[in-house]
């Protein structure tokens, strides 16, 4: 028996949020959202909102929240997260996480649990410098620990393989930094609230399915 879940996945940059958000999707039958892939996709479609994202994620630094909560909100709103989310990548600030508590009790919503994973700085810089992600449609993928079929060939759509703008080394230590002073607070946030699950390292090794349907039975979602 399924039920509904509405989940945060917060984490570190590179600490594996997209992939195991993938995985969990695919145990629960819910929608992924990631802020990161709905500003990528507006900046790939050359949009307003693309080339102010553009313009902060190119140096490692968060959009601001507004325009980062209005584009959520209005994906929140659309039909098929009623069968339950997980959001990857938001809320980043404690002020984010303030306005999510607001749209949700609009929508008459509210979170089921966050979960934080969290992995040390070497393991993140690893991981980073070996992403590589389709051009086309964004599948991320690992040089050694998920290597593509074909290489520099996506598995799904047979496109290039590029490594992603933001993951130069010095945008990266940049990120790293926003995440420690701005994001890291939420772990508290939601401590306090008793929302928070943490995934220590060794859980967030290859075979994200089986990992994650193992959280969803221990958080009593399946
Ligand atoms: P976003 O796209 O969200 O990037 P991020 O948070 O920096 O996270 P990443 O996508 O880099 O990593 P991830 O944690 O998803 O890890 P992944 O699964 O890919 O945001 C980009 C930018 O957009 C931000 O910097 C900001 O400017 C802006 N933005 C987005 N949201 C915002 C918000 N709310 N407010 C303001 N601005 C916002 O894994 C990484 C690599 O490791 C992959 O190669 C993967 O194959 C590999 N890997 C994953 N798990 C494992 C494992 N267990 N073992 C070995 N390898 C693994």
């Amino acid at each position: 028996m399924m039920k509904k879940a509405n989940l945060i996945m917060l984490g570190a940059p590179g600490s594996g949020k997209g992939t195991r958000a993938a995985a969990l999707c695919e145990v629960l039958g819910v929608e992924q959202i990631s802020t990161g892939d709905l500003f990528r996709h507006n900046i790939s479609e050359g949009t307003e909102l693309g080339k102010l994202a553009k313009s902060y994620m190119d140096k490692g630094e968060l959009v601001p929240d507004d325009v980062t909560a209005a584009m959520l909100e209005d994906r929140l709103k659309q039909p098929d997260t009623k069968k339950g989310f997980i959001l990857d990548g938001f809320p980043r600030t404690i002020r984010q996480a303030e306005m999510l508590d607001k749209m949700l009790s609009d929508l008459g919503e509210k979170i089921t649990a966050v979960i934080y994973l969290d992995v040390p700085d070497e393991e993140i810089i690893r991981r980073i410098s070996g992403r590589r992600i389709c051009k086309s449609c964004q599948a991320s993928y690992h040089v050694s620990f998920t290597p593509p079929m074909h290489e520099g060939r996506c598995d799904k759509c047979d496109s290039e393989l590029v490594i992603r703008d933001d993951d130069k080394p010095e945008t990266v230590k940049k990120r790293l930094e926003v995440f420690k002073s701005t994001t890291f607070p939420l772990v508290k946030y939601y401590e306090d609230k008793h929302l928070l699950v943490t995934i220590p390292p060794e859980l967030s090794k290859a075979g994200a399915v089986a990992d994650m349907r193992e959280l969803a039975r221990k958080l009593n979602l399946i």
